[in-house]
């Protein structure tokens, strides 16, 4: 999906033409600006950029009402998909990032990149897009930030399979490496679901990886971020010839209704036994967790 994003510049053009935008503009730089969307004095949303001329990459919200950012929601590449949130709490004197994600994490409902061009011509959008009005605006963004938080708060909290399934999942791809023979073979999965206590994978019986698992069922996993962690795996793949569980993973991740159906007799869901996954950093001990 392309993604159009705007720069400061235009954005105040664009304010500058909307009567009440512009009655909300109370900081106009080169590199931010903000808007006091309730009318309290304080800027409630700002959107900025790193670098002067540079399109609109970062978001930031008045999430406690007093008068400062809490949450600042930052896309560095540009393809409408949060990068890294930071997160200020009371008391802190510095920004905590709370969490970098890889390519593919969407959070909430708002799309960072194509929303903040259109948010900048609220009225329009949020009469067409959301059936909001303007003075809905700042009710919005706290929502959209406060679903975003609690996102982030889960990712946080999960201990056990649940931390590595979201660490699978918010990597996008990972790398399976199974045995063939005497040989290691290896490729890029992206397929991840859990259901009921268990992390599946998925693939198709025809392809190379499915007969590896058949002859030696134990593999390897590894994914990283670009926070500098990654992740290592290492389980027996057991199959799941269920059709529920090949429908909820059709359901996940509809794309692969294009290749696959659960009925398909080429559709194959392997879950995760006797499996010890390490999380490691440059900076931290590693962490391993059973399941
Ligand atoms: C980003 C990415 C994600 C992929 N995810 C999967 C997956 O989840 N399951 C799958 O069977 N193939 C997936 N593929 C395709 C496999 O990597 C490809 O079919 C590979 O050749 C299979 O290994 P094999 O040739 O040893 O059978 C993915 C490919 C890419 C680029």
């Amino acid at each position: 999906m392309e993604v159009r994003r705007i720069s400061i510049r235009e954005a105040k053009k664009r304010i500058k033409n909307d009567p009440e935008l512009s009655k909300m503009l109370v900081r106009s730089g080169w590199k931010e600006i903000a808007l006091d969307l309730d009318g309290d004095g304080y800027a409630d949303v700002s959107f900025s950029c790193e670098k002067v001329g540079r399109k609109i990459d970062t978001m930031a919200v008045d999430l406690s009402g007093n008068g400062e950012y809490d949450l600042y929601i930052h896309d560095s590449d540009g393809n409408g998909i949060p990068d890294t949130v930071y997160l200020v709490q009371e008391g802190e004197e510095e920004e905590r990032v709370i969490t970098a994600f890889g390519g593919k994490v969407e959070l909430g409902f708002i799309n960072l990149g194509v929303k903040v061009a259109n948010l900048l011509v609220a009225e329009d959008f949020l009469n067409k897009e959301l059936g909001l009005s303007l003075m809905d605006l700042a009710a919005y963004l706290k929502q959209y930030a406060a679903v975003m938080l609690l996102e982030l708060q889960k990712r946080e909290n999960a201990e056990g399979i649940d931390k590595v399934f979201y660490y699978l999942s918010d990597a996008g791809t990972y790398y399976l490496a199974t045995v063939d023979g005497t040989r290691p073979r290896v490729r890029p999965f992206g397929t991840i679901l859990l259901d009921d206590g268990k992390l599946y994978i998925q693939t198709g019986k025809s392809k190379d990886v499915s007969k590896q698992i058949a002859e030696n069922p134990s593999v390897e996993i590894t994914a990283s971020m670009p926070n500098g962690t990654w992740i290592r795996i290492a389980a027996d793949l057991v199959e799941d010839d269920s059709h529920d569980v090949k429908e909820k993973m059709l359901e996940r991740m509809p794309s692969l209704r294009a290749m696959y159906s659960a009925d398909d007799d080429n559709m194959q869901m392997f879950y995760m036994k006797d499996a010890t996954a390490t999380f490691c950093s440059f900076t931290a001990e590693p962490e391993t967790i059973t399941f």
